[in-house]
């Protein structure tokens, strides 16, 4: 897969902070100059937006086929692709994803059991060359996610209601990533100080500025 310059995006289960570190990220870049456009996903634009209420609708938990998932967050992807990430790289802007085809890769990929190839045929297909230069892993043992979540309020959305080992195979599949595709997936544990983990995220970066 080819990867497009000044691309980047964060991934992890959920309380690894990604959305707190993109902000201070963003800030970082914004700071020496740089002009940065921030997205999560699924969602970003405002079909992608629908996309995502679709997918995580609770009520549909136990009978969204896991097919239909994995094409419902590649049909979002290519949605904000076109319309927002791939005009704001053309502009020369830094495009910063909370999120983007490594979660599919971990999530249908490892957890639902689709398996990896299958994933990455259809990636090719949404993404084409606009694929993160550098992806960085916040990783988090299940356990500590579910320390951190347990703060939050609001019903679980229909990813959120799934089971520990879901998870776990979901953390090993970003490990899996970081492990085969060093060039492109580094994992950083997050069970440390915000501030040294933002400084090290910074730090990996800006070294492919
Ligand atoms: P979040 O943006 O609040 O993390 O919610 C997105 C949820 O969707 C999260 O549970 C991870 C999941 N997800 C996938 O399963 N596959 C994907 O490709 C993406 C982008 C997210």
């Amino acid at each position: 897969m080819r990867t497009s310059r000044h691309f980047f995006s964060l991934e992890g289960i959920d309380g690894s902070g990604k959305s707190t570190h993109i902000e201070k990220l963003a800030a970082a870049l914004e700071a020496e100059g740089y002009s940065v456009v921030r997205l999560r996903e699924p969602g970003g634009a405002k079909i992608s937006e629908r996309i995502r209420e679709i997918l995580l609708d609770a009520s549909f938990k136990g009978v969204m086929a896991d097919k239909t998932e994995l094409l419902l967050y590649n049909a979002a992807r290519a949605q904000v692709i076109a319309e927002i990430i791939q005009p704001a790289l053309d502009a020369g802007k830094i495009v910063i994803a909370d999120r983007f085809a490594w979660s599919t890769f971990a999530y249908q990929g490892y957890a639902r059991g689709l398996g990896a190839e299958y994933v990455q045929k259809l990636t090719e297909i949404t993404c084409g060359d606009c694929f993160p230069e550098l992806t960085v892993v916040l990783d988090l043992t299940v356990e500590q996610s579910r320390a951190r979540t347990a703060k939050r309020g609001g019903a679980p959305d229909r990813l959120e209601q799934e089971k520990a080992d879901f998870f776990e195979r979901v953390r090993q599949g970003y490990l899996a990533a970081a492990r085969d595709y060093p060039d492109c997936v580094a994992a950083i544990d997050v069970d440390r100080p915000f501030e040294e983990v933002s400084a090290d995220l910074i730090k990996l970066v800006k070294s492919r500025l």
